[in-house]
């Protein structure tokens, strides 16, 4: 995870393409950069709610809202996020 100004961004490397959403769990308080990858779904640490890595649709209960995601671009050895 890293923070841009407020904003707390978790990225993710699905199968060698960077993907960047919101780290901050919309149910409740939670680092989806802590969670669990399988493929390119992140489960939360906290209720297990999954998130659709590239394009943060919430896709298993507890998590009904959707996360942020950031466009994510990869220059040399930087990867950059729009935010
Ligand atoms: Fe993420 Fe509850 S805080 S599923």
């Amino acid at each position: 995870a890293c923070r841009v100004g407020n904003a707390l961004i978790a990225v993710f490397n699905v199968d060698g393409t960077f993907y960047a959403t919101s780290d901050i769990c919309t149910h409740v308080h939670a680092h989806l950069s802590d969670g669990y990858i399988e493929d390119d779904i992140v489960e939360c640490p906290l209720h297990q709610g999954r998130f659709h890595i590239p394009t943060g649709k919430a896709i298993s209960a507890p998590v009904t809202e959707d996360v942020r995601t950031f466009p994510v671009k990869v220059e040399g050895s930087s990867v950059l996020v729009q935010v």
